[in-house]
């Protein structure tokens, strides 16, 4: 038994670590086919502990604290939260910086598990908007980061990290307290009963079973802040990186935002293409996201290595949910009426003649943001394995 027996979890679920801590990813294929939102039980996990444990008649009594520089220090519940703060609900997609880490794995060995392309899941939060809170709270004007604290207790103490004071403040940045996913009280393993939820941002700074806030004049010194979540320059390897301190304590390194990645789920890869009983096209699909509220723009394929690429069509679920008049997802209000932000993976399919994919051995994607930020062509291999996004190739075999 682990400090978890306690979680329920879903059988599906890869485990790309031991037994404990939990971190699993589901297979690409069933998170696809799940659609836009993800169900709990195969949202992903990335756990550095043991599941803080709380009793279902404690819930409401969870409390958590507002410190640090404001003039009003507060100590509310859950309950509080629900009672005397407006709450909103909109989808979220979280991405966890390692996502698609595995191939950085086959490069050279960086220092992190070996995430396939299913590190990134959605979900429709509901909570309370972290300005709100905040305000309450008065931070004092030389105020420039909050930093949140989880209540799984670590080797090197609490988890902890911290985003900007003006992202908080920005309603454009959706940054909330989350105490409901797709309309049930958070899992165990995804933050019960309270996490924060940072759109745009990588998942390491969603901090669960959240415990503290505090407002400060610099960034986190947590040391899960400091030795998790960066990317480091590439020739700093595992060697440097134990020597040297400095490279971690440069803010510059440290990731926030996410950039522009995508996955090709349908075919799989190494999947074989039964191209004598298959109808005239097969539909090529995938997802993709970005960060910082940047919408994806384009996605294109390649079916020989990059020499060409075709326009895919791109849905965006997203939208559908931010209908000025759906009172009851924004509680109404005009500043989350976000027509410029986009805090979700969209979903790109394309037609592709199967006398074409025949002549294939790969399937090529890359997508572009509307900052037109694009993967790259070639990795940029860290020693932390993170943020890896170059173009997304899958082989495919065909029957004869
Ligand atoms: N918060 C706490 N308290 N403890 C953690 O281990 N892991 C972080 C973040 N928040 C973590 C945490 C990381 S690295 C990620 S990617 C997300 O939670 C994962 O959220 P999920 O497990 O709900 O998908």
């Amino acid at each position: 038994p682990t400090p978890d027996s306690h979680v329920p979890r879903d059988p599906r679920l890869i485990r790309l670590t031991g037994v404990h801590p939990f971190n699993v990813e589901a297979p690409l294929t069933d998170l696809f086919n799940e659609g836009f939102l993800t169900s709990p039980e195969l949202f992903y996990v990335r756990n550095h502990g043991a599941v803080p444990v709380v009793r279902e008649e404690d819930m409401l009594d969870w409390e958590f604290t507002v410190e640090g520089m404001v003039a009003n220090p507060l100590t509310i519940t859950l309950k509080e939260l629900l009672s005397d703060y407006e709450n909103v609900t909109y989808p979220v997609t979280l991405v966890c910086a390692g996502n698609r880490r595995k191939e950085q794995n086959v490069v050279r060995k960086s220092k992190g598990f070996s995430w396939g392309p299913a590190g990134v899941s959605t979900a429709l939060f509901t909570g309370v908007v972290l300005k709100d809170v905040i305000e309450r709270a008065r931070p004092l004007r030389r105020a420039k980061y909050v930093c949140m604290e989880g209540a799984d207790k670590l080797p090197n103490g609490y988890y902890g990290t911290s985003v900007k004071l003006n992202w908080v403040m920005d309603p454009n940045r959706g940054i909330m307290l989350a105490h409901k996913m797709n309309g049930e009280i958070l899992r165990p393993d995804h933050g019960q009963p309270l996490r924060a939820v940072i759109p745009g941002q990588i998942g390491g700074r969603s901090v669960k079973w959240l415990r503290k806030l505090i407002v400060t004049a610099e960034p986190s010194d947590n040391w899960y802040h400091i030795y998790d979540n960066r990317v480091l320059p590439t020739m700093v390897d595992p060697d440097e990186a134990a020597k040297n301190p400095a490279w971690w304590t440069d803010d510059r390194y440290a990731i926030y935002d996410l950039g522009p990645n995508s996955a090709t789920a349908f075919p799989a890869h190494h999947e074989t293409l039964k191209v004598t009983e298959a109808p005239e096209n097969y539909t090529v699909r995938g997802y993709a996201y970005s960060g910082g509220g940047r919408r994806i723009t384009r996605a294109e394929l390649s079916i020989d290595q990059g020499k060409t690429w075709r326009l895919t069509n791109i849905e965006y679920p997203e939208d559908k949910y931010r209908a000025y008049e759906d009172k009851q997802l924004f509680g109404g209000r005009l500043d989350m009426d976000w027509r410029e932000s986009s805090f979700c993976w969209c979903l790109w399919s394309l037609d592709v003649p199967i006398s074409e994919l025949k002549e294939s051995k790969d399937i090529v994607v890359r997508v572009m943001d509307e900052s037109m930020n694009i993967q790259p062509r070639d990795m940029y291999w860290s020693v932390l394995g993170m943020m890896n996004n170059p173009w997304y190739r899958i082989v495919i075999h065909n029957e004869n």
